[in-house]
């Protein structure tokens, strides 16, 4: 069978970074209270020439150069990202132009912090289905476009950056020894929308509104949630908090990974943890901390790697994969 297999990765940062002490000034908070509660100690935050676009360009290009490939040899960009340059067209699309590409298709994702484990089950699928051999699946948000900097329940959770993979069509066994996504379980509930959302829209206020959040009820209902899904994936696959070598969770709150970890008999040592570098960073999240676990050693290839995400809807996913 065709499987969809990680050919190369890349991520992108903005130049300036915001460490906890510098929100001391602005609102009631301190460097204590930030990282004691979510882990948090700095974050990136775009400057006004640095955009959901540009960094997913960077991301992307970082990606292909570690796969060896060019614009040329991808058909499909799939961008998860709930802060778009635009409206529309589709940010996805202004990265194509930006690759130089003119051929193939893309489009953007819109799941909030789940974004980026439904793009790499779309990217699968449309792998699997012959629409496409090599996709460049792009996770890019600057969520400080869309923060209440007067708010310090919300403020101080967020960062933006972008990360990238590239997935190529080859040939498995069908078998769980077989390198690329294996499995996946994907979920949604509007039933939370009050609980995590943004206050504008083109179709209501017809302006882009800031991020509102009821810390505690997230809190409350993401442990279970994303342990669900995980255990949908082992049950589908056999696979087990003790074969698996690598946990790449949503990076939004220390205290939410640790108990999902300790939750599923994960191994603390086996959780790659980005979220005191990098703060929440959304659909960005996930391929930032997998860059990170790749570019220093840890994530090899034949490694079984679980990536799992929660957010705004409520949605919620996770995906199995072996580098
Ligand atoms: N500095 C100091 N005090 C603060 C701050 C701050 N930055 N923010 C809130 N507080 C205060 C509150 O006002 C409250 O004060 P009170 O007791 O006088 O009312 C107190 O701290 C405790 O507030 P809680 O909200 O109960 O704090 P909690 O321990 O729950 O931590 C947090 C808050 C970090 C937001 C946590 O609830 C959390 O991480 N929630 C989940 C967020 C998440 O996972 N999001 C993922 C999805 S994101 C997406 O999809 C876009």
């Amino acid at each position: 069978m065709i499987r969809s297999v990680v050919r190369g990765i890349g991520s992108a940062l903005p130049r300036r970074i915001m460490k906890n002490a510098d929100f001391e000034g602005m609102v009631e908070t301190s460097d204590e209270w930030i990282a004691q509660r979510t882990g948090i100690r700095q974050r990136h935050i775009a400057a006004d020439d640095e955009t959901t676009a540009s960094l997913g360009e960077a991301a992307a290009r970082a990606a292909l150069a570690n796969a060896g490939l060019t614009p040329d040899d991808i058909d499909l960009i799939v961008l998860a990202t709930s802060t778009p340059n635009n409206t529309f067209p589709a940010t996805a699309v202004e990265i194509q132009n930006r690759l130089g590409m003119r051929h193939g298709f893309a489009f953007d994702m819109q799941a909030v912090c789940s974004g980026f484990v439904y793009a790499v089950t779309t990217a699968d699928l449309y792998i699997k289905g012959g629409l496409a051999k090599r996709v460049l699946v792009i996770g890019s948000e600057t969520f400080s476009r869309i923060l209440d900097w007067s708010d310090r329940s919300t403020c101080v959770l967020f960062g933006d950056g972008a990360g990238a993979l590239v997935l190529e069509a080859e040939e498995g066994q069908g078998t769980i020894a077989d390198r690329g996504v294996l499995a996946a379980s994907l979920r949604s509930d509007g039933t939370h929308k009050d609980k995590l959302y943004v206050d504008g829209g083109p179709s209501t206020t017809g302006t882009v509104g800031h991020l509102k959040m009821e810390g505690r009820e997230v809190f409350k209902h993401a442990v279970g949630m994303i342990t669900d899904v995980i255990e949908d994936v082992f049950a589908q696959t056999g696979v087990s908090a003790d074969t698996l070598d690598w946990f790449v969770p949503h990076q939004a709150n220390k205290r939410i990974i640790d108990a999902s970890a300790k939750k599923l008999g994960i191994a603390e040592d086996k959780a790659v943890v980005t979220v005191h570098l990098h703060g929440n960073t959304s659909a960005a999240s996930v391929p930032l901390a997998l860059s990170t676990a790749v570019a220093d050693g840890r994530i090899k290839k034949g490694d079984l790697v679980m990536l799992e995400a929660m957010g705004g809807g409520f949605t919620w996913g996770a995906v199995l994969l072996r580098w």
